[in-house]
């Protein structure tokens, strides 16, 4: 915003942009991904999300150009210790999927440990409203974006890929780039479906 803007004015800008995002799949994703300065502000956005405590309970770790194949390697390794009789085809695929889209992001959530004054669940919720920030961030900058997640996520290999502490989570791929296809349609639910009022007993 280059200077004061009113109520409704600022309500539409948020509402075209809240409602205007939308998954673009990481296939769709083209290069020039968000320059550097765009890549701050973008994650920058995550600083703003709730966090109880400021426990700072999630991170973020890039994957550059020079690390997919070794990103390539773990889905490929995840996908034959789960399925032995995955063909050479699906191991290309699962490959493949390291490759896509200029910005690759994993989101990293710290669990902390049962008995925690903040427990996993306030967390999972910052970590979330981290990850919409960025989304939102990257959308208002013009660019596509996509969550990904898949089974590789829990695996041993990719844990060691990230070294990953042992009361971390990874969550979800956030992936950014130009976006080069149709996107996703999707209805959204209307707020009744979500919204109840709670009926006071007395
Ligand atoms: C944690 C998380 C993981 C996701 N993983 C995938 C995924 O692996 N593949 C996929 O196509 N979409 C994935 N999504 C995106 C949802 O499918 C998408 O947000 C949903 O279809 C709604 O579409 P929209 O984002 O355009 O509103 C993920 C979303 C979240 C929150």
């Amino acid at each position: 915003m280059t200077g004061p803007v009113d109520a409704a004015t600022a309500g539409e800008w948020a509402d075209a942009l809240i409602h205007g995002r939308r998954t673009v799949l990481p296939k769709r994703l083209a290069p020039p991904g968000p320059d550097a300065a765009q890549l701050q502000r973008i994650l920058g956005a995550a600083a703003a999300a709730p966090d109880h405590g400021e426990l700072l309970p999630w991170r973020f770790v890039l994957i550059p150009e020079q690390a997919r194949a070794a990103l390539a390697d773990v889905f490929a390794a995840a996908l034959r210790a789960r399925d032995d009789q995955a063909t050479d085809e699906q191991l290309a695929q699962a490959r493949d999927k390291a490759f896509r889209g200029p910005v690759l992001l994993l989101a990293v959530v710290r669990l902390g440990a049962p008995g925690d004054d903040i427990p996993a669940a306030e967390r999972l919720v910052s970590a979330g409203c981290a990850i919409q920030n960025i989304l939102l961030m990257a959308t208002a900058l013009g660019f596509g974006s996509a969550l990904t997640s898949g089974k590789a996520l829990s695996s041993d290999l990719l844990r060691a890929l990230f070294r990953l502490a042992p009361d971390e989570q990874a969550l979800c791929f956030v992936s950014l780039g130009t976006i080069a296809g149709p996107r996703r349609a999707r209805a959204r639910p209307g707020v009744e479906r979500y919204v109840s009022e709670l009926k006071a007993e007395r």
